[in-house]
């Protein structure tokens, strides 16, 4: 029996009070749960309960994503992607951010199985999106960053299409909730090619919710729509996560990543260049700067000054001081006196606080 044959097996509908994760055992000998719905997950096509019990247990133990020595050249030569190194954990928000061209949908499109990696292996709740392809895109769903070609099918027509592609039995009763959720309700029997650009990003989400997956890719869902829609779309994903649903997204708006993101990533040049948790850069964005616009140019930084945080800059014209901007202990007095003593003097002063944008900026400047 392969992992690929123990996953998502449904048996009957098991009603619990302890929520499952997504894959965790049947250690009644119910069937695992979606959390979402309270409804089984099924494979029409595998055999009933017949799963080995270790294998399931990897399956829960393995994150939501593991991506290893990845890395991606098409037929062109293009090196798109170069070993790229990444774990992402149930129920975490992952934003993706880089310039066009750096490699976000090649990352995303080998994780889906819609391109080939060159080398390195994919896993989605411990299943090879390769070897396991089946049971890996059952809980994966993916929302393009291609607008649908499906033009002459209604709303309603393309996602129950979408839910039946992945083996899953009609739910009329979700997938109202989900048209309802994205506003779409009043648009369920219109066709795609009546809808205008943002309606069919949101015709796009619904598809890929259609058959209610446990990893959610976002390939820049909110490129050129409004804001309001933009803001239903942050609470859409927020409301997924707390159902226990992975999210990896990827976008241009800086502040989507800091409004969403429990990590951020950045990719440059098919090279993942920064993984780090929101939290952590905010902390590292609380650093300020003081610049201080010198009298007379300083050509080294005066020895009873080197116990603060201090850098030349413009040629000598400019003193700049790093300091924690949320501390009460900022350091400046200090600095005042010290700089006074040594009589070091300056025509103006600035201080500025830095950003996400900024370290993103610098990241992709210093490997350009
Ligand atoms: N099918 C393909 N054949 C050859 N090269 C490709 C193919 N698809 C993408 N590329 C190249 O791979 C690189 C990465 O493209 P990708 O679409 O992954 O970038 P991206 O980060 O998603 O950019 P954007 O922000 O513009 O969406 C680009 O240089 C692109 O031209
Ligand atoms: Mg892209």
């Amino acid at each position: 029996m392969t992992a690929q044959d123990s996953s998502i097996v449904a048996v009957r509908i098991c009603r619990q009070t302890t929520t499952l994760p997504f894959q965790s055992l049947a250690v009644d000998g119910c069937t695992p749960v979606n959390e979402q719905t309270g409804l089984a997950f099924e494979r029409h096509d595998s055999p009933v309960e017949t799963s080995s019990v270790r294998e399931r247990a990897s399956a829960v133990a393995a994150p939501a994503l593991s991506v290893s020595g990845l890395c991606k050249t098409y037929d062109s030569g293009h090196i798109a992607l170069k070993d790229i190194n990444l774990e992402i954990s149930k129920g975490e928000i992952f934003a993706l951010l880089g310039p066009n061209g750096a490699g976000k949908t090649t990352l995303i499109s080998v994780i889906c199985g819609i391109v080939n990696a060159s080398s390195g292996t994919v896993t989605a709740a411990g299943f090879d999106v390769v070897k396991d392809y089946r049971s890996a895109r059952s809980i994966i769903g993916l929302v393009p960053q291609e607008i649908t070609r499906d033009a002459f099918e209604t709303v309603w027509g393309t996602i129950s299409f979408s839910r039946g592609l992945f083996g899953k039995p009609p739910n009329d009763v979700y997938l109202e909730q989900v048209l309802r959720d994205l506003s779409l309700w009043e648009k369920r029997n219109s066709q795609m090619i009546t809808l205008s650009g943002g309606m069919k990003r949101r015709v796009l989400i619904a598809k890929a919710l259609s058959h209610e997956p446990d990893i959610l890719f976002l390939d820049e869902p909110t490129a050129g729509v409004d804001v309001e829609l933009r803001r239903d779309m942050w609470n859409l994903v927020r409301s997924l996560r707390d159902r226990g649903v992975t999210i990896i997204l990827t976008t241009h708006y800086i502040e989507e990543a800091e409004e969403m993101a429990d990590r951020i990533g950045v990719i440059h040049r098919g090279e993942l260049v920064l993984v780090e948790e929101k939290q952590e850069l905010m902390r590292k964005l609380g650093s300020k700067q003081l610049t201080l616009q010198l009298a007379e140019p300083l050509s080294v930084i005066p020895e009873s000054l080197t116990q603060h945080s201090l850098e030349l800059a413009a040629d000598g014209h400019e003193l700049v001081y790093s300091y924690d901007g949320q501390s009460d202990q900022t350091g400046i007095d200090a600095l005042l006196t010290d700089l006074t003593a040594a009589g070091i003097r300056f025509r103006d002063l600035r201080t500025r606080q830095s950003s996400l944008e900024d370290i993103f900026v610098s990241l992709v400047q210093d490997r350009s």
